[in-house]
């Protein structure tokens, strides 16, 4: 076990975002959580990541260094490429020379280009921006990622590259991680099991496991899945539109 929450509830302003939540990551685990637009999905990552305290419940962590990747990339607009990548081993105090051999390495496995490293974020397409804050993600060695819609922004066929880069990623580096989204199929294709969130309420509604692994579905069967999910599923009935989006 990576990461357990244990009966986590918190609210803001008085109205209650996560109610009685319990949920554990195992090491090399990848699990989604998918639920409509405002059902605390958010909330919940930040407090798993430690962003904030929850007000009740508490959570444990067994493990050293985490990293998240957020729907926009956050990355320093006066730093390149390189530097951004770089920024986590800057602020533990790796040297310059290693961090731009680290940078160089992780450019590659997110597929960036060399010349691309020298760039402004200004200067790269939103599919690039975000696997830089991929890199940047997994210089520091996490054993935990947490990923809060990391693509939603990006257009079906780029999406899709990116889900492979994180199955392949975790299938090597082996970090656990939690990946929300509000993309049914994106759930079951990067995560080996997939939570439900409840509408409204702060609860959890429940949990699918997808079979085989991340990575080893074919296409087909991870489509009939999502789609016999969405439609004769009643865990999922309410929770998403014709898109199959929440
Ligand atoms: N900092 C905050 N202050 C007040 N309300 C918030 C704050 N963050 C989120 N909320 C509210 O909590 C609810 C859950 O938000 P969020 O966790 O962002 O949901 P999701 O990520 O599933 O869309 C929403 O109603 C949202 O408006
Ligand atoms: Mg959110």
């Amino acid at each position: 076990m990576k990461l357990a929450l244990e009966r986590v509830g918190h609210a803001f302003l008085g109205r209650t975002v996560l109610d009685d939540v319990s949920l554990a990551l195992d090491a090399h685990e990848t699990v989604a959580i998918v639920g409509p637009s405002g059902c605390g999905k958010t909330t919940l990552l930040a407090i798993a990541a430690g962003l904030f305290d929850p007000l009740s419940g508490r959570v444990r962590r067994a493990y050293a260094r985490h990293a998240a990747v957020f729907q926009e990339p956050r990355l320093l607009p006066w730093r390149t490429a390189r530097e951004n990548i770089g920024y986590g081993l800057e602020v533990r105090g790796v040297r310059r020379r290693e961090r731009h051999a680290i940078a160089g390495r992780l450019a590659e496995a997110v597929a960036l280009a060399p010349e691309d490293l020298d760039k402004f974020p200004v200067e790269l397409s939103g599919g690039m921006r975000q696997r830089v804050a991929f890199a940047r993600a997994l210089a520091i060695d996490p054993e935990v990622v947490f990923f809060d819609e990391p693509f939603t922004a990006l257009d079906v066929g780029l999406r899709r590259a990116l889900q492979d880069l994180v199955i392949g990623s975790a299938r090597e580096r082996g970090y656990a991680a939690l990946f929300v989204t509000h993309d049914l199929l994106e759930a079951v294709r990067v995560a080996h099991r997939v939570i439900v969130m409840a509408h409204r309420g702060g609860r959890l509604a429940g949990m699918r496991a997808v079979a085989e692994v991340p990575g080893a579905r074919d296409e087909r069967t991870i489509w009939q899945t999502a789609e016999a999910w969405r439609t004769g599923d009643p865990l999922f009935a309410h929770v998403f539109d014709v898109e199959g989006r929440a």
